[in-house]
This record gives C-alpha cells, sequence and structure tokens, in this order.
C-alpha cells in the first residue's frame, strides 16, 4: 500500500537505533546511565547538535522535555500581550465587517445558511456575536455543535481565552465522557453526537436558544440526523435560532432542506495559491510529502509554514520521525519545528499547533484532515497535500465499519489548497497527478451517512419513537440495504424484536453513550453477575492507548507488558491492568494519589492520562447503570464469566482457527489473523475459536482485542446463527474430547434478515 513502505522502514531505523535511543529516553527519567551508554551517548552527541535544529514536539517524554523550556520562554512574552492582541484580531475576521447585517437575519429567522471559508471566523466569532447581543444573558444556552471532539475542545478553550473567562465557566464543552460546564454555561461547544443524544432526554431541546450546526459541509452522520430532528423542533419552538454554518458552497442544499432559509455569504478574503501537481504518482506519498518539505525548508525563506495533510497516526508519526531525521543530515539547517496532529494525540501538545513558532525557525504541521476545515492555523503559506484520507466505510466483506485509506474528493483538495492563502499568497503541492485528479477523484464526497453502519442511529431513532425510519426527513437518505443490515445487527443483540420494535433491552442499550455491542456486553455482565468488570472493560476500550511503547524503548515497554497480559483475553488483560492500578492506587494513604500513580504507569509504559479517564468513564458508565437499576456486582476471580459476557455480546464477530496461525471469520468466512499487538499474539496462545472486538486493515485483516471462547457459548448466545455440524456430538463444554471435534455452522441470516426487514415499512 502507497505510504507503508517509509512507515515500515522508518519502524525497523528505529528498532535499530534502539542503542542510542535509549540512553536520551533513561536520561530523562533520571536513571543512572552507564559506561556503556555514556560512550553510546557521545557518539551521538553530533546528531544532537543537529538535532537541537529540529524541534519534535511529538508525544514522546523525550522531545517534549527537550522543548518544552524553549516553548515556555515562548509562552511568557505571548501572554502579556496577548489580550491586546486576540481583541484586535477579533476585529480583523472577516466575519466582523458584517456582523450587523449577519445578527439581523439570525434574529428575523429560525434558520439561517451561513458560508464562509475557512478561518473567517465562524466557528469562534458566532456564538460569542449571540452572545454580546443577548447582553450576555440569552434566555437559553447558544449551542454550537462540532462534527470532531479535537475541535470542540479546542475552539472552547479558544473563545473562553478571547472572553478572558475560564473554560468550564461561562464557556464550556461537552464531548463523550467528558463535561467541561456549570449550572454559568452559555456558550456550550459539543460534538454533535452529544447534542443528539439530548434530544433522548429534552425532545424539544429546551436548555438552549441558540443551536449553531458547525461544519454542515462534513456531514457526518450526527449532524445530518440532527438536520432532521431540528427541522421538526423549529416548526413547534418559535423561540429557537438555528445556524447552520459550511465552509463550502454547497449552502443551497441546506437552504432546501429547511425549507428555503437564507443564506449569507461572509466575504472571503483570500489570496491566490498557486497549485503544482506531481508529475508522476509517487511510490509512496509519505516519503514523497518528507521530501517536498525538505525542499521547501531548503529553498523557501524562514518564516512560511507548511501544513501536511497525511491520513492517521501512523504515517503522520513516520512522517515527523523521518522530517527529524533528514534535518540532520544538514549542516546547519534553519531551525524546523515539527508539530504532529490527529485526534489521539494528547490535548495539550495539540495545543502547541497554535502557538507561534520560536523566532527565525519554521513551522511545519503534519495533520490528519482535521485541519482541512475545523482548525484554522494562521501563517500558512506552503500546503503538501498526499490525496488520501481516512474514512470511516462500511465494510460488506467483513460486515463491520473500517477505517479504509481513501482518495480525497476534488472539494476537499480544493480546501486543502485554500489554506495555504490565507494569510497572504500562498503554494499547494499535491502528491498526485493532475490526471488523478480529474479522472479518478470523486467531485464532492460522499456523506457519513451513505456509507456507513447505522446501528446506533437506528436505535436512537427508534427510541424517539421514530419506528418508520423511511418517514425521517433525511437530507441524503442511507441505502436502505444499510438501514436493513442495522436493524439485523441490533436484532441480534436482541435490541430489536422480530417486528423490528424497539425492545426493553434495546432501550437500555440507547441509555449508554456507546455502541450498541459494548452496551450488550454491560447488559450481559449485569445479568452474570460480573457487572464491575464488564464497565472497567469497556471503560478501557473507550479510551485512547493504555499501553505506551515510546520511540526507543520499545523493548523495555514491551517486557513490561508482557507481565500484564492474560493469554486468553485482551479484555482480561485490559481488566487486569486496571484492578492492578486501582490496588496501587488504593494501597497509597488517601485514595487515588496521582503522584503515586503517574510513577507507577511510568515504570509500566501505561499511559497514565488514559487510566484516569477510564476511571472517569467507569463512573459515569456505572451510574447509568444505577440509574436502569442494575446490580453491579463483582465476581471476583471468576473470570470465566467475564468471558462469557464478552462472548454473548460479540457473538457475531467470531472466528475459528483455520491452521497454525490463520483464522477464518465464522460469519463471513473471511481470512484473518489475531493481531501482533494483541495478549493471544503475544503469549503465542491461539485457541480454536475466539471474538473480536474489531478488525484493523493494514496488508492483512487484524483481529485486535480478542477474547478465547468456547464454541458451545457461541452456540448457547447465537443459537440464531450457530449450531453444531455434527448434533450427535456431545454439547457439554466440560467434555473436553467432544468440543476438539466440535464444528460450527452460522446459518444462513439472510432469511433472519428478510424477516425483520420486510416487517419494519423499509419497502
Ligand atoms: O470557523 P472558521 O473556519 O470560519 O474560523 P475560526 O475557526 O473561527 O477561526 C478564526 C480565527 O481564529 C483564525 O484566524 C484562527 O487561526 C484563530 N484561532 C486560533 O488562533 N486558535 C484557535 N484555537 C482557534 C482559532
Ligand atoms: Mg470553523
Amino acid at each position: 500500500r502507497k505510504g507503508s513502505e517509509l512507515i515500515a522502514a522508518f519502524r525497523e531505523k528505529r528498532e535499530r537505533a534502539q542503542g542510542s535511543a535509549k540512553v536520551k529516553y533513561w536520561k530523562l527519567e533520571g536513571a543512572q546511565v552507564g559506561a556503556k551508554e555514556k560512550e553510546d551517548h557521545e557518539r551521538t552527541s553530533r546528531r544532537e547538535a543537529h538535532e537541537r535544529h529540529t524541534l519534535l514536539a511529538d508525544t514522546d517524554a523525550f522531545k517534549a522535555a527537550t522543548f518544552s523550556a524553549h516553548l515556555r520562554n515562548n509562552e511568557n512574552s505571548n501572554r502579556a500581550s496577548a489580550l491586546g492582541e486576540i481583541q484586535e484580531k477579533r476585529r480583523q475576521l472577516p466575519i466582523f465587517s458584517v456582523r450587523d447585517n449577519l445578527m439581523r437575519l439570525i434574529r428575523e429567522n429560525a434558520v439561517v445558511v451561513i458560508v464562509g471559508e475557512t478561518g473567517s471566523g465562524k466557528t469562534t466569532q458566532l456564538a460569542q456575536y449571540i452572545y454580546e447581543e443577548t447582553r450576555g444573558s440569552p434566555r437559553g444556552m447558544i449551542g454550537c455543535t462540532q462534527p470532531r471532539r479535537v475541535a470542540a475542545v479546542s475552539v472552547a478553550q479558544r473563545v473562553a481565552d478571547e472572553m478572558c473567562v475560564k473554560l468550564g465557566r461561562n464557556v464550556g464543552y461537552t464531548i463523550r465522557f467528558e463535561d467541561e460546564t456549570s449550572a454559568e454555561t452559555r456558550i456550550k461547544f459539543m460534538t454533535d453526537g452529544i447534542l443528539l443524544r439530548e434530544t433522548l432526554t429534552d425532545p424539544e431541546l429546551d436548555k438552549y436558544s441558540y443551536v449553531i450546526m458547525d461544519e454542515a459541509h462534513e456531514r457526518s452522520l450526527n449532524t445530518d440526523i440532527l438536520f432532521g430532528v431540528l427541522r421538526d423542533i423549529v416548526k413547534r419552538r418559535m423561540d429557537l435560532r438555528v445556524v447552520v454554518t459550511s465552509a463550502t458552497l454547497d449552502a443551497h442544499k441546506f437552504s432546501a432542506f429547511f425549507g428555503m432559509c437564507p443564506i449569507f455569504h461572509i466575504p472571503g478574503r483570500t489570496h491566490p495559491v498557486d497549485t503544482f501537481f506531481s508529475r508522476t504518482l509517487p511510490h509512496d506519498y509519505a516519503e514523497a510529502a518528507v521530501r517536498q518539505v525538505m525542499q521547501i525548508h531548503v529553498q523557501a525563506p524562514v518564516p512560511g509554514d507548511i501544513l501536511v495533510f497525511m491520513t492517521g497516526q501512523e504515517d503522520i508519526e513516520a512522517v515527523c520521525g523521518t522530517l527529524a531525521e533528514r534535518m540532520m543530515l544538514l549542516e546547519s539547517p534553519p531551525p524546523m519545528l515539527i508539530l504532529p496532529i490527529y485526534s489521539q494525540l494528547q490535548a495539550d501538545l495539540q495545543a502547541k499547533i497554535f502557538e507561534p513558532p520560536p523566532e527565525g525557525s519554521r513551522k511545519v504541521i503534519v495533520a490528519t484532515n482535521i485541519a482541512e476545515t475545523s482548525l484554522t492555523v494562521d501563517g500558512i503559506q506552503y500546503v503538501i497535500d498526499s490525496g488520501y484520507c481516512k474514512m470511516k466505510t462500511y465494510n460488506a466483506k467483513v460486515g463491520m465499519d473500517m477505517l479504509l485509506l481513501c482518495p480525497i474528493s476534488q472539494a476537499s483538495a480544493q480546501q486543502r489548497a485554500g489554506r495555504a492563502g490565507r494569510t497572504g499568497p500562498g503554494k499547494c503541492y499535491r502528491l498526485y497527478t493532475e490526471l488523478a485528479y480529474t479522472e479518478e477523484l470523486h467531485v464532492g464526497s460522499v456523506p457519513e451517512i451513505q456509507r456507513t453502519s447505522l446501528s446506533h442511529i437506528v436505535l436512537l431513532l427508534k427510541s424517539l419513537g421514530i419506528s418508520d425510519l423511511m418517514s425521517f426527513s433525511f437530507m441524503d437518505s442511507p441505502p436502505s440495504e444499510n438501514v436493513a443490515k442495522s436493524m439485523l445487527d441490533l436484532w441480534t443483540l436482541s435490541a430489536l424484536d422480530d417486528e423490528g420494535r424497539i425492545t426493553d433491552t434495546g432501550r437500555m442499550m440507547v441509555a449508554f453513550p456507546l455502541d450498541p455491542p459494548l452496551s450488550a456486553m454491560l447488559l450481559s455482565g449485569a445479568k452474570l453477575g460480573c457487572a464491575s468488570e464488564m464497565l472497567t472493560i469497556v471503560a478501557m476500550l473507550s479510551v485512547p492507548t493504555i499501553f505506551l511503547r515510546p520511540r526507543g524503548a520499545e523493548q523495555q515497554s514491551d517486557a513490561a507488558r508482557e507481565k500484564f497480559l492474560v493469554a486468553e483475553s485482551d479484555h482480561l488483560t485490559f481488566l487486569h491492568v486496571y484492578e492492578r492500578w486501582r490496588s496501587m492506587s488504593r494501597t497509597s494513604a488517601a485514595g487515588v494519589s496521582t503522584c503515586d500513580s503517574a510513577a507507577w504507569c511510568r515504570q509500566h509504559f501505561i499511559n497514565a492520562k488514559s487510566m484516569q479517564r477510564a476511571a472517569e468513564v467507569r463512573r459515569q458508565l456505572q451510574d447509568i447503570l444505577a440509574q436502569l437499576g442494575l446490580a453491579c456486582a463483582s465476581c471476583g476471580a471468576n473470570w470465566e464469566l467475564v468471558r462469557r459476557s464478552v462472548c454473548e455480546a460479540y457473538f457475531w464477530q467470531a472466528a475459528r482457527r483455520r491452521n497454525l496461525v490463520e483464522y477464518t471469520s465464522l460469519r463471513s468466512n473471511f481470512p484473518c489473523c489475531v493481531h501482533p499487538g494483541s495478549a493471544l499474539a503475544n503469549s503465542g496462545y491461539l485457541p480454536d475459536y475466539l471474538v473480536y472486538h474489531e478488525l484493523i486493515m493494514t496488508q492483512k485483516e487484524y483481529m485486535s482485542v480478542c477474547t478465547q471462547v468456547d464454541p458451545a457459548w457461541l452456540v448457547e448466545y447465537g443459537a440464531r446463527f450457530y449450531s453444531f455440524r455434527d448434533s450427535t456430538r456431545s454439547l457439554r463444554p466440560s467434555d473436553a474430547g467432544a468440543r476438539s471435534g466440535v464444528d460450527l455452522v452460522a446459518q444462513d441470516g439472510a432469511e433472519a434478515s428478510r424477516y425483520i426487514t420486510s416487517s419494519s415499512k423499509l419497502d
């Protein structure tokens, strides 16, 4: 796959360079450096002298520590003049010049669509204008939705800064499992998913007097559903004002959807951007991007920052790391500040992209398509566009959503190029040919509702009382086979009955802000008497990476990790880590002492922030469980119950071992392997049957987060789909002899599928 070569080569190099890199890491941890390491260290000092020119603000503790001093100096001088500057900057934004007309339009119309280039001030200013208009006391809250978590947090912080208030007071944000709002909050940023969930408990959205649906052009699934929900609400609530914003010119579609509501254009202030296509299609887009960055850096004067569009954490890290290496090969180049940004990156590192680079250095931001419209960074003069993005797409072969590498659309390509022309004339380098652009790229992007699984949305709509899904007002209807498929999935989890109506189980599932199978796992845990354990596992599955594998300390971290592995299950491994972490915290006198907890995490290469988040998520889920009146019992050491619970919720995603290393999925018979990062793979224990949490596609299909199951459980929980092929054999799981001969067949689910869809008014 394109781009994978640089990633692979980078990984290998990283492994080879382990010796010297280890020294750096230990040095930072304050550990003793031995003689051998000292020698290595001296050998690398020339390298480091060069590295000082390369400010790689990466996730590594090493980089962060080395350069934080530098950034701190910067920060102090910034803060002094920041406030005055911020107000001045607000007045310079294009939206400021049209403020009065815009506010009048919003006052006079229930729904207004606002179109403006990225960076014109829609996200940061609109809510503030409304707030100021109502003299700081709007009747209800001003809600502003964002399709992305990172954006919701970052713009809330920015607006709080602009208003000189502490985040969480007047201005706050809510994203899943994280609520930074209070009784005082008047402006609330949130993900679109949060507002959609709020309609479950507050169907008229009475808390709000203004709803800004930001970034509508992204056409995220939740935004699309909100469109339909809000269209009904504004018909009933005359006092509600809805503002829809878009960075692209597709606004007429939004306007038409809301009964031809007015469209307001914020005059753009853009500079010309020269666009260059690649003459040939590069063999490896990540490598091509690195080369292009270096070429600009060497040839073009500083400043003039560079924005590189990659697809995800992997290629971003590879590009950042390789850039740092290439910098080392140069004789005293101008300093370069390398900044990755992707959704799983720690929030404090994400915020760094907005900081001005140190005097005389160049900022290189390597981003996912989050920087396409959601986040605007000033000072970008060069854009390098890989032409790819990762998109959540329903994969019919494996029967689930997957993040796939896809070519971007022409509209996206234009958006990306536009990022270079905000503050002055810019240049955009496309790492693909002009022919590829015209012939292979779609004109516009396919809305998420038409390409992903809809299970949680179907369940949500059903619980809102919309039983006939096809009568719901969609801006673009989802393909009916997608709806049918999602209903089938929900039916297998007993969330819908044979008639396609929501069941009591389904209603309980909706109460959790989780994907239906994860909710099913909690409910199963409650039933089997291991809810406490399932809460932990679900919480651990809902937070970013638990096990850290820092660059240069791969062996140590792998060794540390080994101690936690539970051979037969990744789910149990997570449980084990969490229980060890809790018991460690408990032994330190006063409850959870963050200091000890941090030290423990560092020692074991565990992500301390993720552990704390998991504890918080767990607490929230436990509250919901209590509200549902379900017991939160623990099964103690009886971990078989835990595996049963996992199996009950995930029997649909089961696989059988085919040979020494390979498995076949029971549901659709495709070959797959246990992910090398899995506890099962690491302990060399590959059971005959397992269930998996998700599939990751790289060169192969990998099942990640797996748990060994007894085939008899599959037949028990998945009775509608599985049966023993040879029914004369004993079904008793305790009968080991019989079990080894047992085989499963997946029954044809199509029949069930036909039944459930025909009775739900889909046709
Ligand atoms: O939403 P839209 O793309 O129209 O613009 P915006 O996100 O409101 O950004 C307006 C200005 O605020 C831009 O110049 C951004 O660079 C700046 N901004 C910032 O400096 N820091 C942030 N965290 C967010 C925005
Ligand atoms: Mg915006």
